[in-house]
């Protein structure tokens, strides 16, 4: 059985095409400034972020998600975001950490129950139940302990957990992070699934070349700066993530800030 019934998912789409627009966002801890006056755009259908170790990919979901403060506009449909972490979730994000998060002495379906805390008890179950029909594995193994499942198997639950809450925008933090590969398709094929069925996604993703192969859209952050965005075909086939990403023979006279020019001339 696959994680995913064949059929298209069920769940997102209730609020429409969520679209987010980030103008000028600076964030860092203290006095350590990691991002320095971020603008991008997420538009409706699956967004990767790609880059290097500490590049401030996670820095730049936790400043959306209001988990840190931060400088500049975050707009979801042209409405500013709230810095609280409550209210943004009732406003319609939903974040899958690095890590996954789960409460690993709780059942599958207690950690489901937590990710609609928000949602009034009624109306919970019904979410819950159109989660299982599209994870029916998660249905099989609703009473087994979080904790006692696979790393690939807990990263299902979170991504689930967090559909629980039918949010208009979800953002997964690496999802395929110390995944073997068949599991990495199918959490790559998820993603895909709940962006086709209306929940606009922006996920970061270390897999470079099968992110893009899902995505609808990159962009490239380096040193808390974007340096490259386009369609995620084109971005794949471009000098800057051929030669840091895909291990292109690197040309000596092409220097990388040549290389990241002629991205940004692609997008
Ligand atoms: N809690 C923290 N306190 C201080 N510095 C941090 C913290 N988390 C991350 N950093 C630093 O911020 C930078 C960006 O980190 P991060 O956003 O986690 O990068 P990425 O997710 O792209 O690997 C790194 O230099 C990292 O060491
Ligand atoms: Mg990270």
């Amino acid at each position: 059985m696959m994680w995913w019934r064949s059929e298209p998912f069920d769940f997102g789409g209730a609020a429409g095409q969520a679209h987010l627009k980030v103008r000028g966002l600076s964030a860092g801890y203290g006095p350590f400034l990691v991002l320095r006056g971020v603008s991008f755009e997420v538009k409706p259908g699956l967004t990767v972020i790609l880059g290097p170790n500490g590049a401030g990919k996670t820095t730049l979901l936790r400043a959306i998600n209001g988990l840190i403060p931060r400088q500049g506009e975050v707009l979801l449909d042209g409405e500013e975001l709230p810095e609280k972490t409550h209210e943004i979730v009732r406003d319609g994000l939903a974040l899958v950490a690095e890590g996954r998060q789960l409460f690993p002495q709780m059942s599958v379906l207690e950690n489901l129950e937590l990710g609609g805390w928000l949602v009034p008890k009624a109306e919970r179950q019904a979410r819950i139940e159109q989660v299982l029909n599209d994870f029916p594995k998660l249905r099989e193994r609703q009473q087994q302990l979080a904790g006692t499942m696979s790393g690939g198997e807990q990263q299902m639950v979170a991504v689930a957990r967090a559909m629980v809450s039918r949010p208009r925008l979800l953002m997964l933090d690496e999802p395929s992070l110390g995944l073997a590969p068949r599991m990495v398709d199918e959490l790559l094929g998820i993603a895909r699934r709940i962006a086709d069925a209306g929940t606009t996604v922006l996920m970061v993703e270390q897999n470079v070349k099968k992110a893009l192969a899902v995505a609808d859209r990159g962009y490239v952050l380096e040193r808390g700066a974007l340096v490259a965005s386009g369609p995620a075909k084109l971005l794949a086939r471009s000098t800057v993530i051929r030669e840091a990403y895909l291990g292109a023979a690197s040309s000596d006279t092409t220097s990388s800030a040549e290389a990241a020019r002629r991205t940004r001339e692609v997008a």
